[in-house]
């Protein structure tokens, strides 16, 4: 028995958890998971200025809970966060629309908080964020799984599941939705659908929560407006700037109507989320986060072209890519007859960490030939070794791909 099977804890904890965390055991060598960022993109320096300057200037707030500025977070940042989603995304709003929050995730649990409990049902999209499927299973809630095609949620398909659950006598808690650079799938959900889910949300009476953690990493620049933007009333809108900026900050931001976010405010009870920096990425957003964009978005897509080129070396036509609009992710399907989880293991005791498909599905089988691969974090080299190595993992474990720059694999 280990020590923790014999503590006192032991028969303690509450029935249902989680299995317990494994020891960190350190980086895989070939690292596609997660969503990490791009390190050499991280604006070390001028955060080092911008701490100095914030903290010589008003250090002295952090003698108080929420810098004295109530329990939404930095005034500051808030603006700003008003001000970009003004520009960005469409959406007319204040910073008193606006909270700040530790991480999109944290955002993510207090809208489940206020809405899903036990035996409640939820809409994701088919193939989604691995950690909005766990958050709401571990709620116990039903999940009902939305097709996707090339434009996101099929609304043909929203329709029929709504009806069904309507005569069900069900109605789902949210809709929740990434429409602009969905995860995994890279797509971007165009003016006119997003118009039809609004409809369909407001005819079935449920709601929808955004999730726009990749928004401000598109190739084109521009996107359509936010679902926020289109109806506030129906929506909860999250953002983050993990993915725009750098994940280990943990800022992210919720902005919903009043009676939502005065609904959600009341079940913030960790006595505000990081002050030092949301200081600090206030003061260096407030003149940066354009140019700082632009030149992150770019790198991101030169490193999308690199393991595109480098699949399409290695996997030759054994792999359909779902190339993304934007983001950090690459999304792809082996053939048919291939369960990627049967080398999954393998892989990472050789040093190579890929995402399943089966994580990112709320139907595992149905994304069991599927792969994520997190292109953000390696540098370009390594993005090109890597996906050798994975062909030839691959190839071990199922006979796929046959053939690697044009030559047979024996
Ligand atoms: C769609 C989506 N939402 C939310 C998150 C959580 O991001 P964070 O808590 O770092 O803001 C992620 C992280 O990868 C994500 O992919």
């Amino acid at each position: 028995m280990t020590a923790a099977e014999t503590s006192v804890f032991q028969s303690a904890f509450r029935p249902g958890l989680p299995p317990p965390a494994p020891r960190f055991t350190g980086l895989p060598r070939y690292n596609f998971v997660y969503g990490h960022n791009d390190p050499s993109q991280v604006p070390a320096h001028e955060l080092a200025d911008a701490a100095s300057a914030v903290l010589n200037a008003n250090g002295h707030l952090l003698g108080m809970y929420n810098l004295g500025q109530g329990p939404q977070g930095h005034k500051g940042l808030r603006e700003f966060v008003a001000a970009k989603l003004g520009t960005r995304s469409g959406i007319p709003c204040t910073a008193d629309d606006v909270l700040l929050t530790s991480g999109s995730l944290q955002g993510m649990d207090l809208v489940n908080g206020v809405l899903v409990g036990p035996g409640d049902t939820v809409i994701l999209e088919e193939f989604t964020y691995g950690g909005a499927i766990s958050k709401v299973q571990r709620l116990g809630a039903k999940v009902v799984a939305a097709p996707l095609d090339g434009d996101g949620i099929r609304m043909d398909a929203l329709r029929r599941i709504l009806e069904r659950l309507r005569g069900e006598g069900v109605t789902p808690k949210y809709i929740y939705t990434i429409p602009t650079v969905q995860n995994p799938t890279g797509t971007i959900m165009p003016l006119a659908r997003r118009h039809e889910l609004l409809n369909l949300s407001r005819e079935f009476g449920v709601p929808i929560f955004e999730d726009e953690c990749y928004a401000d990493l598109v190739w084109e620049g521009s996107r359509p407006p936010a679902l926020y933007a289109l109806d506030p009333a129906q929506v909860v809108h999250i953002g983050s700037f993990s993915k725009s900026l750098a994940p280990a900050l943990r800022i992210g931001y919720l902005v919903a109507q009043w009676p939502v976010l005065s609904q959600i405010i009341g079940t913030k009870t960790d006595a505000g989320s990081g002050a030092l920096e949301q200081m600090v990425v206030a003061e260096y957003l407030r003149d940066n986060f354009d140019t700082h964009v632009t030149e992150l978005t770019a790198t991101l897509h030169g490193k999308l072209e690199t393991i595109v080129d480098a699949l399409a070396q290695e996997f030759g036509t054994a792999v359909e890519m779902f190339v993304p609009k934007g983001g950090i992710f690459l999304w792809l399907k082996l053939p048919d007859h291939v369960d990627v989880r049967t080398f999954a293991q393998a892989a990472l005791q050789q040093g190579l960490a890929f995402n399943p498909g089966p994580e990112w599905a709320c139907d595992p089988e149905a994304a069991k030939s599927h792969i994520r691969l997190c292109f953000a974090l390696p540098t370009k080299e390594d993005i090109r070794a890597g996906v050798a190595e994975l062909a030839r993992i691959s190839f071990e474990h199922t006979g796929v791909p046959e053939r690697s720059a044009n030559r047979a694999r024996a």
